[in-house]
């Protein structure tokens, strides 16, 4: 397993060009199930998950070709199995999203339960209530989900939380059923809209996505559509915090800061400034980092996906912070191996307690889940001396090529193939 080892201490100086967004591009890939011909995605992001994603789609029966400037074309005219195996799924939670897609457009599925992941149990239940709303006969045998209709129809949906992959599975779900679908207390994160307009582009009718209510009047049939993959936000505050962490400057190119309001107004607290140019956002990290206290919610709310970014952050703070965690259950796996490098951090519960120390200190660490091993990074790019990340495969997953876009910003971070 490959490792990362960082020299720390160095402020960051430059431009970064975003990726497209993980969490945009596995919905939108997925939906592409729902029609026939050739969908064209472009500013897909070259990650593990999105590598998964593909193979998922090509067991199914979807074929694939390069398309003009790194773009990907999708077909699934010739989908011959609606099954996704349970060694491709527990690898990667949200192959559940070709759940909705594969009953809504063939009537059948069988997807192997994903069980649960190191940041908590993660279960799927109001994926599941929906679709049988929706007149899908729900059966769970074997680890496997197997949903039958032999026609989806319209219905009335009220999450009791606002599911992210759930909103995505039902809204692609139900572009194909009969009648109208109305889900209450949908999510609204941005790649939920960037999913929506995507469905819409290939003919969907949905109204109401970004807010609490979103409404789909199902058609008969989707029709392809090229379409470009909105940017990482997370991928695009997680840099904005390396500034802010290592008191440099780096200009996000080609953003403007949307979607990362909340975000923007809690670095602003711990000290960092913005200022948008033409060539894109620039942020300026601070002499010295203030305390700053947060809860996680979802979208607008501070999303619990910076949670362990942000905390790396204010462990350098000059009193003390407060971060809870409202969204899953077991989120602070960052905390043991921020201690290991001097950072002086108490949990209870949902709730960690950061008292910020004056530096950190480089050390062998290990990473166990995405967000985790980003915060591991930005506090290696901090540190005095050298941090070595093992188990970076977490890190491949949603951060395209991490090294090569923090090298020319002046950070001294390899890459050691194990
Ligand atoms: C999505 O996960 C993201 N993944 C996650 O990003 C993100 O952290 C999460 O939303 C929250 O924003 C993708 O989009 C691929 P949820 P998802 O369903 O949809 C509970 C990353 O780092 N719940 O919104 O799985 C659940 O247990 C990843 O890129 C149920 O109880 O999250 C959790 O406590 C990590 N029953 C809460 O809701 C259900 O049926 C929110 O989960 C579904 C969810």
């Amino acid at each position: 397993m490959d490792k990362i080892r960082i020299q720390g201490g160095i402020p960051l100086k430059g431009k970064v060009v975003l990726s497209g967004a993980k969490n945009a591009a596995l919905p939108i890939m997925s939906a592409a199930l729902l029609t026939d011909g050739w969908v064209t995605l472009s500013n897909l992001p070259a990650l593990r998950d999105i590598q998964t994603e593909k193979k998922l789609l090509s067991f199914l029966g979807a074929s694939f070709e390069e398309g003009p400037e790194a773009s990907l074309r999708i077909n699934s005219s010739k989908i011959q199995r609606m099954e996704a195996p349970y060694d491709l799924v527990k690898t990667m939670r949200a192959s559940i999203l070709v759940l909705g897609p594969l009953v809504a457009r063939f009537g059948r599925a069988r997807v192997s339960l994903p069980g649960g992941c190191a940041i908590g149990a993660r279960p799927i239940n109001l994926h599941l209530k929906g679709l049988e709303l929706m007149g899908a006969r729900i059966d769970l045998k074997h680890g496997y989900v197997e949903a039958k209709a032999r026609q989806l129809q319209g219905a009335e949906i009220v999450f009791d939380i606002p599911t992210v992959t759930g909103t995505e599975n039902l809204m692609m779900a139900a572009c194909l059923a009969k009648g109208k679908t109305i889900i209450g207390n949908a999510a609204k994160e941005p790649e939920v809209v960037d999913l929506a307009n995507f469905l819409t582009a290939m003919g969907a009718k949905i109204e109401g996505v970004g807010t609490d209510i979103i409404t789909i009047h199902g058609v008969s049939h989707l029709h392809p559509t090229p379409y470009r993959i909105m940017a990482d936000r997370i991928e695009a505050a997680t840099y904005m915090t390396a500034a802010g962490i290592t008191g440099g400057e780096i200009t996000l190119v080609n953003y403007d800061g949307s979607c990362l309001e909340t975000v923007m107004g809690k670095l602003r607290e711990a000290g960092l400034e913005f200022s948008q140019k033409k060539t894109g956002l620039t942020v300026h990290g601070p002499q010295k980092i203030k305390s700053v206290s947060l809860t996680t919610r979802p979208y607008p709310g501070f999303p619990t996906d910076m949670q362990a970014q942000f905390m790396a952050l204010i462990s350098l703070g000059q009193d003390t912070s407060l971060i809870k965690e409202t969204i899953f259950e077991n989120r602070f796996m960052h905390v043991s191996e921020l201690r290991r490098m001097g950072a002086d951090i108490q949990v209870s519960g949902n709730q960690a307690v950061i008292k910020g120390v004056s530096r950190l200190l480089g050390a062998p660490v290990m990473a166990t889940d995405l967000r985790a091993s980003a915060s591991l990074v930005l506090a290696g790019l901090a540190a005095d001396g050298t941090t070595e990340i093992s188990r970076v495969y977490h890190l491949d997953r949603g951060y395209e090529g991490l090294e090569k876009k923090l090298l020319p910003l002046g950070a001294r971070i390899e890459r050691i193939k194990e």
